[in-house]
């Protein structure tokens, strides 16, 4: 008999962030970010590339939303470039930035599908850059919560719902630890885990603006934890899985979700440790509407008694696909056990998982014009089958963000590796939805895997 694997008012949808698709980065008054100067430097992107076309989304936009319409689309999740609204991250507020995101939220709206905002997606305003060190200080996050505020206003009645942040790792160690993306910093431990937690707090005060300017709104975090997966389903697997996940993801959402750093982490990080007060972690610990979950991989772990914390972690040799990123500990089954985990340890009002999707092919049409993912779509018909299941487990899932809608300018890594459900062809701007995309309209429509 049919049945459906997903409710049918499950959102589905597709991701995207600013600077990755949307190029004009001076138009309308738009302040530079972080971004505008790191991919000006060189060696620190991929073939030399920059963001300041991409895939023209700014302009392109109408395009891109009847794409998503003709798939099936009912939510997208997209970012606000911070510095078209503030163009120093602070005080000038720039109105036409503004207006360009209410003229994409009244498309979407108009096209049935319902904007899914990330305030923050590490194209942090220059301005805070030089003037502030950015997350190294707390201005910094004051202003993060004033431009969150502006946003919410503004876009009360079309918005309803908001991510925070997009990846604390990414956004404090990537860019101030390792220095693979803007700005670009290496800095010691130290101040790289002060900048984790400023990030927190940033995330908690966004959560409180947004609440106070529009008490509609819903907001959380998107996030990609390390996901623990048991390496079988036992009961003493799947108890060291939940303790790994909850102790590896102290400095993050656990935090986030208990508003406290538990004493592992601290004791790790000795006199590395953050500095915090007890207010901050009230802030830190602000209750969410819902929580999003960047899912891409898992690590599997087993019950280690002979260990001090009970579990293990098996570690994964790294390999790299021809594309340069590193594609390892693909997990399907994360899809069912993050949800499930995150669900037992702090049971959210809803979780989204806010990414998803085959950590990229280097796709490219036939002679007949046509892109055929097929790979993508055995990806997606696993990671969404380990879904479904928690769907049918009563794990409060709401919705599902496909990252990304077309493919774009994957940070450092440059154009190369591919991600969209829709193919993009970089010298005439064409788009060509591939076969994912029809593979997902089907999802959509029928609410089953095929
Ligand atoms: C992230 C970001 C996206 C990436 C995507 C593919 O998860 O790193 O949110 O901007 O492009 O995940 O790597």
């Amino acid at each position: 008999m049919f049945q459906r694997d997903f409710p049918a008012d499950f959102v589905w949808g597709a991701a995207s962030a600013s600077y990755q698709v949307e190029g004009a980065p001076f138009e309308d008054g738009k302040g530079a970010s972080v971004w505008n100067e790191f991919d000006k430097r060189p060696g620190t992107m991929r073939d030399d590339v920059n963001g300041d076309v991409a895939c023209d989304h700014y302009h392109r936009y109408p395009e891109d939303i009847a794409l998503m319409h003709d798939i099936g689309m009912t939510g997208y999740r997209f970012s606000i470039a911070w510095s078209r609204i503030f163009p120093e991250g602070r005080g000038r507020f720039n109105q036409a930035g503004m207006d360009h995101y209410k003229r994409v939220c009244e498309e979407l709206l108009k096209n049935g599908i319902a904007p899914y905002v990330t305030l923050y997606h590490w194209d942090l305003p220059l301005a805070l850059q030089k003037d502030f060190g950015g997350w190294e200080s707390r201005e910094c996050v004051k202003y993060f919560g004033e431009y969150a505020a502006r946003v919410a206003q503004e876009l009360k009645g079309m918005v309803k719902n908001y991510f925070t942040t997009n990846e604390f790792l990414a956004a404090s160690d990537v860019a101030y630890g390792m220095g693979l993306i803007a700005p670009g910093l290496k800095l010691p431990k130290k101040r790289v885990n002060q900048i984790r937690h400023h990030l927190l707090l940033a995330h908690g005060t966004a959560l409180q603006a947004v609440h106070a300017a529009d008490p509609a709104a819903k907001a959380g975090p998107a996030e990609n934890s390390s996901f623990m997966v048991p390496v079988i389903d036992t009961p003493e697997h799947a108890a060291a899985a939940k303790k790994a996940f909850r102790e590896e993801n102290a400095h993050f959402l656990t935090a986030v979700m208990e508003g406290k750093y538990l004493d592992c982490y601290l004791e790790k990080e000795g006199s590395d440790a953050p500095d915090f007060t007890d207010e901050d972690m009230k802030i830190i610990g602000t209750p969410m509407d819902f929580t999003g979950l960047n899912i891409y991989f898992g690590k599997r772990v087993r019950s280690a008694p002979e260990r001090p914390e009970g579990y293990a972690v098996f570690e994964e040799q790294e390999k790299h696909r021809a594309t340069g990123i590193a594609d390892f500990n693909f997990e399907p089954s994360s899809m069912y056990w993050g949800c499930r985990i995150v669900n037992e340890l702090w049971h959210p009002k809803e979780i989204i998982i806010s990414e998803n999707g085959m950590r990229s092919l280097v796709d490219m049409p036939e002679a007949d014009g046509q892109v055929y993912d097929d790979e993508r779509i055995k990806v997606l018909r696993l990671d969404l089958t380990m879904l479904a299941r928690a769907v049918r487990e009563n794990i409060p899932v709401r919705g599902y963000f496909h990252w990304s809608l077309t493919d774009n300018l994957e940070w450092h890594h440059g154009f190369r590796p591919r991600f969209g459900l829709i193919y993009i062809n970089y010298t005439t701007q064409q788009r060509i939805p591939k076969l994912s995309a029809q593979w997902f309209k089907e999802l959509i429509r029928t609410g089953r895997i095929s």
